[in-house]
């Protein structure tokens, strides 16, 4: 139906007669000439139709944004006045002989070039319409190119495109599990997989080697900007292999990724163990573009006659830290209180600061609410220890260790970014030796990846000290951003029971849930390990996008729905009788406020 795309066209073709298909960005009415600027996948370029055009240009008169037209014309150079530098097109422009109107549109739910003054839902909603905007067409682009380099890249290593099954049995990634209810199968369900994690090992069983897949996972959990409850890893596994040999693969995946579609160069990533990362970030995803620091001030705050700082000083699980802010002084009170704020949604019950106006005056010099607590021995100690200099500012968080890490390693990122404090474009680094296991507060424990990554230690050592226990596992990370997790794996079936032992697995639940993966491992399983990126995060940061949503063709949304579609969507009565399901009247006390009706809110008062 053509012969050339809109957007591809310029000074080369003038003369050419071709034929165009595409969509009305744009028409206005001249005086007697219309203009129509054509838009299909490539960009956009003007059509001219004079009245010599007779049926043609009255048709053309009748077209509206969004109709779909066939014209054929002939390519013209745009006289010097009317050149458009900044189209690519814009030194030529078609001159219509003919229009054929292939369909019409209603008019558009939002004009594509105004997508700001609508929300998000509308967008959400018509968006195979929002799709036609350049940007979003442009990350698809993007997304698909970067897949592309990815193959490219595993194929040329040896690693094979391997499926693995939709409907599956839960694989615990620490969120809940979508469920498939069977037909067949009276009360069983399927479970969607939150990763291929378990049928990757199982293949490295099989002797495939090596393994990748651009999967579709599914997680349950509460969403983010980063964050899809269906999102996509490029997931990588292989044998016979080292944690070394693992990273060096995948960071030089991700290096070639940025060299050939951003022309970035990354650099080699340096590696940070986990703790250093908690201690001087507060964070296992330090953003290292930004070059605040935390500062350990624990020791001199265990005297200090002020008890929001002297209980978690003399507490061992407590962290007191300073967060210097170079040139911080002129940050106003009211931003203060809003940091005060922001850092209370991480459980901080204050932040103290010093403003340091005099650092050789350590009584008048120092401008705070809580330096009247502090003797002048420890306001010098913290102006020694966090290098203030006049004109800084000193945040303090105090508090049970994971509040403040998790406060004032948000507030170092919300810093950074306010005051754009950034050093460098990106900053890619691994993270290592994690520990193996969390704390869940209730004298349990959780994996902090999966229950299957090999700890560093013997099964003995694990079960009698599991707090201690290192993990071989490693996290990517760019520009504070989590982008993939792996880890060698255990291949012995013995280590594999005593992680279940450690979470508190009983044997029989571990034999029902994992079985077929303990059986396979005493099968002659190889040593083997890998790694799964985030895909849509990647793209996300390449692209400079502020939500894994503009990346995603389809994406959710924030509550997990598909407002195109209207799903998830009521079934009928016989599809549920098939499935053996009875939907359940849900009681009044466990709907959200906003669904129960002025009586049941009344009685639950
Ligand atoms: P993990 O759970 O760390 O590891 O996931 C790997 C990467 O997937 C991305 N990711 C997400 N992206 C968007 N939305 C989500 N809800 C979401 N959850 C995770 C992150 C993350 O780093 N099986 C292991 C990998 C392995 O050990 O090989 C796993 O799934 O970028
Ligand atoms: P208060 O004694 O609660 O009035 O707090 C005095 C100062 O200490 C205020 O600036 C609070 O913001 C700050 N503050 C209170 N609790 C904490 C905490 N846990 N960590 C850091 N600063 C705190």
């Amino acid at each position: 139906m053509r012969t050339t795309y809109c957007g591809v066209l310029g000074a080369e073709n003038i003369d050419q007669e071709i034929t165009l298909c595409g969509w009305v960005d744009r028409r206005r009415d001249h005086g007697g000439v219309i203009f129509i600027d054509l838009r299909d996948r490539e960009g956009i370029v003007q059509v001219v139709f004079d009245p010599d055009g007779g049926e043609h240009f009255e048709r053309a008169d009748t077209v509206r944004s969004e109709y779909v037209l066939q014209v054929k014309g002939k390519v013209r150079a745009r006289t010097p006045e009317t050149v458009n530098p900044e189209m690519p097109t814009g030194e030529v422009e078609i001159y219509g002989l003919e229009l054929v109107i292939l369909n019409t549109s209603d008019t558009p739910p939002f004009p594509l070039d105004e997508h700001n003054k609508v929300g998000e839902d509308v967008r959400l909603k018509y968006r195979y319409m929002d799709l036609r905007r350049p940007e979003m067409l442009k990350n698809l682009r993007f997304r698909s190119e970067v897949t592309a380099t990815i193959r490219d890249y595993l194929d040329d290593k040896g690693f094979l495109d391997i499926e693995t099954p939709i409907l599956t049995r839960a694989t615990p990634e620490g969120a809940r599990d979508y469920l498939v209810p069977s037909r067949t199968h009276d009360g069983k369900f399927f479970a969607l997989p939150q990763s291929p994690q378990l049928f990757k090992q199982l293949l490295m069983v099989s002797g495939i080697d090596r393994y990748y897949q651009i999967a579709k996972c599914f997680r349950d959990e509460d969403l983010r900007a980063d964050r899809q409850p269906e999102f996509t890893q490029v997931d990588v596994e292989l044998s016979f292999t080292s944690e070394e040999e693992i990273m060096a693969i995948n960071e030089e995946m991700i290096r070639s990724v940025f060299q050939k579609v951003l022309d970035v160069d990354l650099g080699h990533f340096p590696r940070m163990p986990y703790y250093e990362a908690m201690d001087r970030f507060g964070s296992d995803k330090p953003d290292l573009r930004i070059p605040l620091e935390l500062v350990e001030i624990k020791d001199l705050m265990a005297a200090v006659d002020f008890k929001v700082f002297s209980g978690p000083a003399n507490d061992p699980k407590g962290r007191v830290t300073a967060l210097r802010v170079p040139g911080g002084s002129s940050i106003s009170r009211k931003k203060i209180d809003d940091y005060t704020k922001f850092v209370s949604i991480y459980g901080a019950r204050g932040l103290a600061y010093i403003k340091v106006n005099d650092k050789d005056d350590l009584e008048e010099g120092l401008q705070s609410p809580i330096v009247k607590f502090l003797p002048n021995e420890v306001r010098g100690a913290i102006l020694e220890r966090t290098g203030a200099e006049n004109g800084d500012l000193i945040f303090f968080g105090a508090d049970k260790g994971k509040i403040v890490s998790e406060a004032l390693g948000a507030l170092r990122c919300k810093l950074g970014a306010d005051l754009d404090l950034y050093t460098c474009e990106w900053a890619p680094l691994w993270v290592v030796d994690f520990p193996m296991f969390e704390d869940t507060g209730d004298g349990n424990w959780t994996s902090l990846h999966h229950p299957f990554t090999r700890p560093a230690c013997t099964p003995e050592e694990l079960e009698s000290n599991p707090e201690n226990a290192l993990s071989l596992a490693y996290d990517m990370v760019l520009n504070g951003t989590e982008l993939g997790g792996g880890s060698i794996r255990i291949h012995n079936p013995d280590m594999q029971k005593s992680v279940f032992h450690v979470l508190g697995i009983s044997d029989e639940e571990a034999n029902e849930k994992f079985g077929f993966l303990v059986d396979a491992l005493s099968y002659g399983c190889p040593p083997h390990g890998g790694l799964a990126f985030g895909l849509d995060r990647l793209i996300m940061l390449m692209t400079g996008s502020d939500s894994i949503r503009d990346v995603i063709a389809f994406p959710k949304t924030q509550t997990a729905a598909c407002v195109l579609t209207n799903a998830p969507g009521a079934v009928d009565k016989k599809q549920l009788r098939e499935l053996n399901i009875k939907l359940r009247e849900k009681p009044a006390s466990e709907k959200p406020a906003s669904e129960q009706t002025s009586t049941e809110k009344e009685s639950n008062a």
